[in-house]
C-alpha cells in the first residue's frame, strides 16, 4: 500500500519540479555576465584584524585619484590607548608602486567635548564603517561610526549610542573636517510650557 503510494507519487513529484523549472525560466530575469579584470587589479592590503576593505569609494581630487579605504576595527596611529577606535585610508591610484596606504586621523586624538550633556566614548566605535563620496568634482566624502557612544548618563542611566560622522574636503586635509552628531540631543528641560533644549 505505501510501496504504491509512493510509487505513485513519483512521477507527480517530477511534474511538479519541471513546473518550477520551468517558472524559474520564465519569470526571474536571467543574470548578465560581465568581465573583472584579475589581472591587472590593484591589489591594496590592510593590517589584520582591521576589517581593511568593510567600506571603499574611489575618489579624486584635480588629477590625483585615491582608492579610499575603511577599516572600522583599526588601532589608531595617533592614540592607542582608543580601543579598535576604527580609521579610513587614502591609498593613491598611480605614482604608488609599493600600494601603500595612510591611515587618516579624524577627530583629536585626545578627545573633544561634544556638548553640554556629552561625554564621548570612541573604543569601538566602528568609524570607516560607511563611507561616501559626493558624485561631482572634487566632491567631499563622508564617514561614520555607528557604534560611537555619549556616556554622560551613564552614572544613572544608559550610554547612548548615537554614532558619529565626519566631513571632509575633496583635498583629504583631516584637520579641516567637521564632526556630525545628528542624534546627538543636549538635555531637555520641560518648563510649565515651553521647551528648552541645551546642546
Ligand atoms: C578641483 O580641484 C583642483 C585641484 O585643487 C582644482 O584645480 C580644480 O579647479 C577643482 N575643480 C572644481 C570644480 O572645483
Ligand atoms: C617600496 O618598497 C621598497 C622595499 O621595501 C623600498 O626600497 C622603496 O623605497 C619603496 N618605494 C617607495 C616609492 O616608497
Ligand atoms: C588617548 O585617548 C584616551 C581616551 O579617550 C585619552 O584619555 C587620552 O588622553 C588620549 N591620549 C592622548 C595622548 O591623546
Amino acid at each position: 500500500m505505501a510501496e504504491e503510494a509512493r510509487r505513485g507519487q513519483g512521477p507527480r513529484r517530477a511534474a511538479v519540479r519541471e513546473a518550477v523549472m520551468l517558472l524559474l525560466c520564465l519569470g526571474v530575469p536571467s543574470g548578465r555576465p560581465y568581465n573583472v579584470d584579475t589581472e591587472s587589479a590593484l591589489l591594496y592590503q590592510g593590517a589584520p584584524d582591521t576589517l581593511f576593505g568593510y567600506s571603499v569609494v574611489l575618489h579624486s581630487h584635480g588629477p590625483t585619484r585615491w582608492l579610499v579605504v575603511g577599516a572600522p576595527t583599526a588601532k589608531w596611529l595617533t592614540n592607542t590607548s582608543v580601543v579598535n577606535p576604527g580609521a579610513i585610508y587614502r591609498c593613491q591610484i598611480g605614482k604608488n608602486p609599493n600600494r601603500t596606504c595612510e591611515q587618516l586621523q579624524l577627530g583629536s586624538p585626545g578627545g573633544e567635548p561634544c556638548g553640554k550633556t556629552c561625554l564621548e566614548e570612541r573604543d569601538n566605535q566602528w568609524l570607516g564603517v560607511t563611507l561616501s563620496r559626493q558624485p561631482k568634482e572634487n566632491g567631499s566624502i563622508v564617514t561614520c561610526g555607528h557604534r560611537w557612544k555619549n556616556i554622560f548618563y551613564m552614572k544613572n542611566e544608559n550610554k547612548l549610542p548615537t554614532g558619529v560622522c565626519y566631513g571632509m574636503p575633496s583635498d583629504l586635509r583631516t584637520e579641516l573636517s567637521k564632526r556630525i552628531a545628528p542624534c546627538y540631543q543636549g538635555s531637555i528641560n520641560v518648563h510649565r510650557g515651553r521647551t528648552e533644549i541645551n546642546t
